[in-house]
């Protein structure tokens, strides 16, 4: 990772979390124990990818920076509820977040389901209030876009396979489908937000993008299974080894690890080869990418 994009992902990683900061509820405006949760797993941790991802195709079509913001913090707000209800105790049962003890084990099941619902409306809730397209149908769309990825057809629905999948050996097709809607469905929409923010880019364009989003979010969750499996609970900030105790199949159980990692470089060629045509454009698209792909938490 060069020291410019560097600098690139962590001011922007800043503006999601003032962002946050002030588009959250305030935690002393009542009911003082939900928005103090909600603000307990949104502030103050993660990668920040999604947002990264919807920053990154914004700037591919010189989108105004202010309405990307809203919207990376609307597809943000969907994952951070994905990721409390993920560690619920009817779901996966974890205990350790971003470093910090899950939303259920600090404050308890039923805020942890609330804080989900809430942080759900009130990214919609964002998307309703600005102005983030120049025509009405287009912001439509936006709108459209994170509702059929957070949904059945998208994130949940991907959860549900993932949760009648525990001890079984699913096939590649199977897994893939699982993957491509628990993670890559967001993923998808993190890029096409931000590039519905400009009004610079054509059909041809998108549907470019759209082609980028999809290898990318199934390497996002491929890598996500291998370092499940090779990392560290200290350098993960949740608990390591997860997929093997609960008996999930992943990329790592079914594949290996090192057929594994080959998949994620070839996702990771691909995404690259649906980039070619942008050129210098294109260029924290490709960075974010290889974030993605050699992170190492
Ligand atoms: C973890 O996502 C859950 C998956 C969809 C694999 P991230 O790895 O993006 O989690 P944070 O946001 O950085 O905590
Ligand atoms: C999570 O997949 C996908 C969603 C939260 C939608 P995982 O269950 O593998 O995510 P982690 O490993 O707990 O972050
Ligand atoms: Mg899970
Ligand atoms: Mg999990
Ligand atoms: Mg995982």
């Amino acid at each position: 990772m060069t020291a410019d994009f560097q600098d690139w992902a962590s001011s922007r990683q800043a503006r999601i979390e003032t962002s946050l900061q002030t588009l959250l509820p305030a935690a002393d405006v009542p009911p003082e124990r939900l928005h103090d949760a909600m603000r307990y797993v949104s502030l103050g941790g993660g990668k920040r990818v999604r947002p990264l991802l919807a920053f990154a195709a914004g700037e591919l079509g010189e989108a105004d920076e202010e309405r990307v913001t809203i919207a990376a913090v609307a597809v943000e707000l969907i994952h951070v509820y994905s990721l409390v209800h993920d560690d619920l105790p009817c779901m996966d049962d974890d205990v350790l977040r971003r470093g910090k003890p899950t939303c259920h084990v600090r404050y308890d099941q039923a805020t942890a389901l609330l804080v989900g619902d809430s942080l759900q409306s009130l990214a919609f809730q964002l998307l309703a209030e600005h102005h983030l397209a120049d025509d009405a149908d287009t912001q439509l769309e936006m709108v459209k876009q994170l509702a059929q990825a957070a949904g059945s057809r998208g994130m949940a629905g991907g959860q549900a396979v993932d949760l009648a999948s525990v001890g079984k050996s699913l096939t590649l097709p199977q897994l893939e489908f699982m993957h491509i809607h628990k993670t890559g469905a967001l993923i998808r929409a993190a890029v096409m937000l931000g590039a519905r923010c400009s009004n610079t880019l054509d059909e041809d364009s998108l549907q470019k993008l759209d082609h980028f989003a999809k290898c990318m979010g199934l390497a996002f969750q491929v890598v996500d299974d291998l370092l499940d499996a090779e990392a560290t609970t200290a350098t993960l900030g949740k608990t390591a080894g997860k997929d093997a105790e609960r008996n999930k199949p992943t990329y790592v159980s079914i594949l290996g690890n090192a057929p594994a990692r080959e998949l994620a470089t070839e996702l990771r060629q691909d995404a690259y080869r649906s980039l070619e045509s942008f050129g210098e454009g294109a260029r924290r698209l490709r960075e974010v990418t290889d974030f993605i792909i050699h992170r190492t938490f």
